[in-house]
């Protein structure tokens, strides 16, 4: 019997370059609290979010993720044709098929490449580097770009005070390739399916169709439960995840939770016991929480304001929806 031929590529890879796409509109509390019963003051308080950034018409899924990879291709010195796998991780992609991905993929001029999307809610981005990593390692990629993007403000009910505050657009993307160094920890990841119905759409579609009164299906929330959750089951994860790379607490630099709720990543730091010298991200407080875009956007913030900076150690972590969570250490690009 014949035997296949298998695939072996990079020994080590690593984040060559990140990008990120903020919407035009920027949505003070004031303005969200018009709709709800609640008070600026309030909203800073529980969440720790000043105002989010939410999408203008055009500013759509596509045409912010085609911004956020282009300024990552152009930061990591690599060309559209050097991509060969393009992972879009998104729960607003309004198109149950095709991926959005391969019109992204079109857009910005690597028709060769695979591209496809993931389902993983607010860990969609940490479950989008995890493979890209690894298809490089296998040799079934040269280089692969991961976006995690979101237009949250289409699936929010505005006249819901348990979401309308929270949940926001952008998006983010990095060029992901073979390094000489390892610059990518193995992930932790894994999913609690039994909590299902903390965060999902009010209802399916067919459901919507079937109504007298038909309404965006929109994000509904049991804020409480998500909170315990994310405060006290993540920071174990987070733990594995820098055990699984080999480094501890002091040898982190920077700390890129999810940026869900400001109390929930205070709650983590203070379980893992991070050090003074590492870095938080705290991008929510300006963004809102924006799903699987999140942390490259706020990695990226970090960057740019000088609290990150190359070759750092990054800790990402990302949980949400599902219940779904994915960890990995990452050496900053
Ligand atoms: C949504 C969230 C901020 C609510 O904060 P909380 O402290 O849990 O608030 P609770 O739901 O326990 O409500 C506390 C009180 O505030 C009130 N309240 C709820 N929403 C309010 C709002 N928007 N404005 C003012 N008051 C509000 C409640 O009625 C309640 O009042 P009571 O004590 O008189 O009964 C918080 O649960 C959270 O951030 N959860 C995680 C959300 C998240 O991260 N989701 C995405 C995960 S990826």
């Amino acid at each position: 019997m014949a035997t296949l031929a298998s695939t072996t590529g990079a020994q080590h890879t690593a984040i060559l370059g990140i990008g990120t796409y903020r919407p035009s509109r920027v949505i003070p509390n004031a303005e969200v609290v018009e709709a709800i019963d609640s008070s600026d003051e309030w909203i800073q308080q529980r969440s720790g979010i000043r105002q989010r950034r939410w999408a203008a018409e055009d500013e759509t899924v596509q045409s912010m993720a085609v911004g956020a990879a282009r300024q990552a291709m152009e930061r990591a010195g690599v060309d559209a044709k050097q991509i060969d796998c393009v992972i879009v991780a998104t729960v607003t992609h309004m198109f149950q098929t095709p991926a959005v991905a391969t019109a992204i993929a079109h857009e910005i001029g690597t028709d060769q490449a695979a591209a496809f999307d993931i389902s993983a809610a607010c860990a969609g981005f940490c479950h989008g580097v995890a493979p890209a990593a690894d298809l490089v390692r296998a040799g079934s990629a040269g280089r692969g770009l991961v976006i995690g993007v979101e237009r949250l403000s289409d699936l929010t009910d505005v006249g819901d005070r348990g979401t309308a505050f929270i949940f926001a657009d952008g998006a983010g993307a990095v060029v992901v390739g073979p390094s000489d160094t390892p610059g990518i920890g193995p992930v932790v990841w894994g999913s609690d399916g039994e909590q299902f119905d903390l965060i999902r759409q009010r209802e399916d579609w067919r459901d919507v169709v079937a109504s007298d009164n038909p309404q965006m299906p929109h994000l509904v929330m049991q804020g409480n439960a998500v909170f315990r959750w994310a405060s006290f089951a993540m920071a174990k994860i987070g733990q594995q995840a820098l055990d699984r790379a080999g480094v501890s607490v002091d040898d982190l630099d920077v700390f890129v939770p999810h940026q869900a709720n400001m109390r929930i990543t205070d709650a983590m730091a203070r379980s893992m016991k991070l050090p003074e010298h590492v870095r938080i991200a705290r991008d929510i407080a300006d963004q809102g929480n924006t799903s699987a875009a999140s942390i490259p956007l706020a990695l990226d913030r970090m960057i740019e304001e000088g609290e990150a900076k190359s070759g750092d150690i990054a800790l990402l972590i990302a949980f949400g929806a599902g219940l779904a969570y994915a960890a990995q250490v990452v050496v900053v690009p």
